[in-house]
């Protein structure tokens, strides 16, 4: 440990200097390399003035040559007659610390790359485009200074184009589409995607995985791509509450445009490039962040077993909460969330967000002594503000909601905005109410406000149905995780719960955004169709190290961990916060074997998932440290085991390993298998 920090320490001065001076003469390209010299970022312009990037990696090409250029609601758009005047370029090498996540140490190593375009004729406007190139990938950004007429932008359009090279396989889902991010992924050829969000998630014909996406999405709208033609996207930003898509003063720099590469799989798990694109930390002292695992009252709803709304079956009653507090203070749980609790859930709820109160608590839940109970027994009461949507009735009881919680010890909220697409409710500035899409800027300014806000009252957020993560955990540490994806939700209401490929596809597509409130954890498998869940005992268990998430579900009833202490034994040792990642091997959509380090620890801990196919994966365990003696803690989907034959046998194993051993990783039709390595 103590090397790997000299190490560590030995390299994280920053270093910033010009690789060379700026041009003095307009020129038609301007080039730039990542450290490794291996992937290359040229711009040019054409005869008409147009302006291109391309993208090639060991001199072939990733993205041929794409326009860049904006179009606005209210003067000439930026695309023509543009002339390179000059460009500047540094490099950068800097270490900085994550104060929680999937890894500790990160390195921000990139060139860059700026370039100014100005128009050779008309008013001579200009803009630059900066760009940064890792050994992992690429960023670019538009960076759009204050200038005459155009003190204010209204953005009708990016004119980003990404035209991929070569012939790929495509992870996608749509966009625009009225369940937001709650779709499965779609597997075709590039050429049959439509429109999609992103991260989209391509395999080229020769095996190099990229994928494309933006980072730091702050105060703009989020970008999909839509398939123009052949193998060539254009960025399509989610509409605005107005004519424009996005309205912002100058200077403005949009959020990063990423095109993360890599040979395996893996290595886009493992690409910190996102991160790195975002702004530092603007907290100041995060010490109050808790990662944590948290049981709640949760799971029962979604199987009707108990409701939100008041009444007899109503879940977030008093004497329930305690239960769940003690059951998690017994177990080593740091919180309990608690759904329901609020008036307003009674009637139809979904898309009638005007009802809620988030201070007033309905009378068979005493808020006071809950949080009593839950601060005596060192775990904190995750709260729960679900919104149907409606930003602005949240917003105008934002401040009380997040001071009640603070001052009753209340240290993370679930936000929920459940709402069809376009159906989110934002106050616009000349006072009326609008109808706003999850991912517009009204909304991306929404969750902004939620997260700055919930920080002055020490307390961390996780959105559901929320803006697609950028990276943004790095500048607001509060903002711990998040939905955006098919949750575990979808197995307890069945037809169709996720497909078992669904995880192994999370892994190389979502989250390579960032983490997910995923909800693993289900033992007891009952769902309310009746649909069998695709998955074994073995998979929920693997989940808690696949998925990333630092506040971290175990999603089941009491009585069902109660009754399993033998599977149970991996989720209350498993932690959530990691010092090191590494994924070992994977496919995407295929499986997925994914090992992390506990953050100020030594153990290791390994997931495994695969998809409808039973199979064999061989690792070896090279990621323990040399010399030492691990006792490794297995468990493996048992005989007979798979979502549609015996989802819940397993079998529990020890064997004493070292970094020179491989394991067999045998996982059964939707199964998995979760190891914890014990540092001897
Ligand atoms: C949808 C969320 O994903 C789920 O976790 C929550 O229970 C419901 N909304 C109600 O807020
Ligand atoms: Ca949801």
């Amino acid at each position: 440990m103590s090397n790997r920090l000299v190490r560590w320490l030995a390299v994280s001065m920053v270093t910033l200097f010009p690789l060379a001076a700026a041009a003095a003469e307009p020129r038609a390209s301007a080039r730039i390399a990542s450290p490794d010299t291996r992937i290359a970022v040229e711009v040019t312009t054409d005869n008409e003035g147009r302006a291109s990037y391309a993208v090639s990696r060991d001199g072939r090409p990733v993205v041929a040559p794409s326009r860049l250029g904006m179009m606005f609601t209210d003067t000439r758009k930026f695309e023509r007659n543009l002339a390179i005047v000059d460009q500047r370029t540094r490099r950068h090498d800097e270490r900085w610390e994550l104060p929680w996540g999937e890894r500790r140490h990160m390195r921000d190593h990139h060139n860059e790359l700026r370039v100014t375009l100005a128009e050779t004729s008309g008013p001579e406007r200009r803009f630059d485009v900066v760009f940064r190139v890792f050994d992992d990938g690429v960023g670019f950004r538009y960076d759009i200074p204050r200038q005459p007429g155009l003190e204010h932008l209204s953005i009708a359009e990016e004119l980003t184009e990404f035209d991929l090279a070569d012939p790929a396989t495509a992870w996608w889902i749509p966009a625009f589409e009225w369940n937001r991010e709650e779709y499965i992924y779609h597997r075709t050829p590039v050429e049959e995607v439509g429109q999609a969000q992103t991260p989209i998630t391509l395999r080229t014909a020769d095996g190099l995985h990229v994928s494309i996406h933006e980072a730091a999405l702050v105060d703009y709208s989020g970008m999909n791509l839509a398939r123009v033609d052949g193998r060539r996207f254009k960025a399509a930003l989610t509409p605005g509450i107005g004519i424009a898509k996005v309205e912002v003063a100058t200077p403005f720099a949009t959020p990063w445009r990423t095109i993360q590469i890599g040979e395996r799989a893996g290595d886009l798990v493992e690409s910190q490039l996102i991160l790195n694109l975002n702004a530092p930390n603007a907290l100041g002292d995060v010490s109050w962040i808790r990662p944590m695992k948290y049981v709640g009252i949760w799971w029962e709803m979604h199987l009707d077993r108990k409701t939100w709304a008041s009444g007899p079956k109503h879940g977030a009653t008093t004497a329930h909460t305690l239960r769940y507090i003690d059951f998690a203070a017994a177990n080593g749980f740091g919180g309990v969330l608690v759904e329901g609790w609020n008036i307003g859930w009674d009637g139809d709820w979904f898309g009638n967000g005007e009802t809620f109160s988030f201070t007033q608590a309905y009378p068979d839940f005493d808020i006071e002594a809950v949080t009593r109970h839950a601060r005596e027994k060192g775990v904190t009461l995750i709260g729960h503000h679900e919104t149907s949507g409606h930003a602005a009735h949240y917003e105008a009881q934002l401040e009380d909601a997040m001071d009640l919680y603070g001052r009753l010890g209340v240290q993370a909220v679930k936000t929920g905005y459940v709402a069809d697409a376009g159906q989110a409710k934002v106050r616009g500035d000349d006072g009326a109410l609008h109808y706003a899409w999850h991912e517009g800027q009204a909304m991306v300014r929404h969750h902004q406000k939620v997260v700055e806000t919930a920080a002055k009252h020490r307390i961390t957020v996780n959105p559901h149905e929320p803006v697609k993560d950028t990276g943004l955990r790095r500048t607001y540490p509060n903002l711990v995780t998040r939905e955006g994806a098919r949750g575990m939700e979808y197995n307890a209401w069945g037809q169709p719960g996720n497909p078992p490929e669904h995880e192994a596809t999370l892994v190389y597509t979502r989250l390579l955004a960032g983490p997910m409130d995923f909800t693993p954890g289900i033992f007891g498998m009952d769902t309310k169709s009746g649909t069998p869940m695709a998955t074994t005992i073995g998979k929920q268990l693997a989940l808690y190290v696949v998925i990333h998430s630092p506040l971290q579900m175990a999603a089941d009833l009491l009585e069902h961990y109660e009754s399993r202490p033998d599977a149970f034994q991996f989720i209350r040792d498993v932690p959530a916060d990691w010092d090191d990642t590494r994924a070992l091997a994977g496919e995407i959509g295929e499986f997925a074997v994914i090992a992390r380090r506990a953050r100020g620890g030594d153990d290791w801990y390994l997931g495994a998932v695969t998809d409808d196919a039973a199979r064999d994966i061989t690792v070896p365990l090279d990621f323990l440290e040399p010399g030492r003696r691990y006792t490794a803690q297995i468990y493996r989907d048992g005989e007979g085991a798979g979502w549609r034959t015996d989802p819940r046998s397993l079998v529990i194993e020890s064997r004493e390993v070292g970094a020179g051993d491989t394991l067999v990783l045998a996982m059964a039709s939707g199964g998995g298998q979760a190891v914890r390595f014990v540092a001897r």
